[in-house]
């Protein structure tokens, strides 16, 4: 039996249903039951932070999937998966993780779990994917009433992945030994810019600019968008690090699916209707995971 924690996020969404089709027995622990159950899927309805829905989840399970969203517990709840996981007696552990970063305090934190991991003697795989595709879609409404977007990346490409390239290698990390003990650096096919995206957008028929902004001036428009705090800090450390490091495609996905990653360009143009009708976002943000 296969847990996945996060199942109703961007990678876990798209991993539930690729489990259901090889057949094998999953449990997703969920905060909040289904409106649309998948079937085949044991729902455990919890969080993750309370012992009893751990427990309940946990039972019967040997691998685990761990994809817990960012924010301010994040640490606290990884680390007691990670515990009740090895209480547990669980076998194999695929962590969401992100590639390794120092001044990036959320890709700190995913080593930190990642030691615990291994302090723990769990087997495991973990994922580290740069930015998905999909958060692209989050820019769509920006885009849809202006046409255009902001960054502080410059002119610097980003090694953006789709998600369900990380559900598909997650997907095999699950059904096969094939990739235990490894850490695995998830990439598209290329790296992007920012004025490349607004390129391919405008190439398929929305005209498209991108605006490069002071990452000072970047930390107010977020703030005045009304993001928390550790987001704000969270986006600024992660563009600043596009200047700063070099983001070079790595085979991985390839390597363990055997197809080559999704390409950008066709991600945006199948969600091109986001980035032109402000009003049909949301509905494209839960189809990106089909
Ligand atoms: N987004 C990226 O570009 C990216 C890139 C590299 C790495 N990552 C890493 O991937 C991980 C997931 O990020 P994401 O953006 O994909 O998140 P996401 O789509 O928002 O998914 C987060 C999941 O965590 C679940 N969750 C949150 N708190 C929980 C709790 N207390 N108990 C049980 N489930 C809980 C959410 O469930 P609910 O539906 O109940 O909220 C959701 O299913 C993060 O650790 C992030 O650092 C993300």
């Amino acid at each position: 039996m296969i847990l996945v924690i996060g199942g109703t996020g961007t990678v876990g969404s798209a991993l539930l249903p690729r489990l259901v089709d090889r057949r094998v027995p999953v449990t997703a622990l969920v905060r909040t039951g289904p409106a649309e159950p998948i079937a085949g899927v044991r729902y455990v309805v919890g969080d993750a932070g309370e012992p009893a829905a751990l427990h309940a989840a946990l039972t019967g399970v040997d691998q685990v999937f761990l994809a817990m969203g960012n924010g301010p517990r994040q640490r606290e709840l990884e680390l007691g998966v990670v515990e009740a996981a090895a209480r547990a007696g669980v076998q194999h552990l695929v962590k969401l993780s992100a590639p390794v970063a120092d001044t990036v305090a959320v890709a700190r934190l995913h080593q930190e779990v990642e030691r615990a991991v291994v302090a723990a003697e769990l087997e495991h795989t973990f994922l580290r994917p740069y930015a998905f595709q999909q958060n692209l879609l989050r820019l769509a409404p920006m885009i849809g009433h202006t046409g255009m977007f902001t960054g502080t990346t410059g002119h610097h490409p980003l090694n953006m992945v789709d998600a369900r390239d990380v559900a598909d290698v997650a997907a095999v990390a699950l059904t096969s030994r094939r990739t235990r003990g490894q850490a695995l650096v998830l990439t598209g096919p290329e790296a992007i810019s920012y004025p490349q995206v607004a390129d391919l957008l405008t190439a398929l028929g929305r005209p498209t600019r991108y605006l490069d902004l002071p990452p000072d001036r970047m930390r107010q428009e977020l703030d005045h968008m009304g993001q928390p705090s550790w987001l704000v800090e969270h986006l600024l450390e992660i563009q600043a690090l596009t200047r700063t490091h070099r983001e070079t495609p790595t085979p991985a996905v390839r390597a363990v699916t055997g197809h080559e990653p999704r390409r950008l360009v066709d991600f945006l143009g199948e969600h091109l209707h986001a980035f032109t009708t402000p009003e049909v976002v949301s509905s494209a943000v839960s189809s990106a995971n089909d």
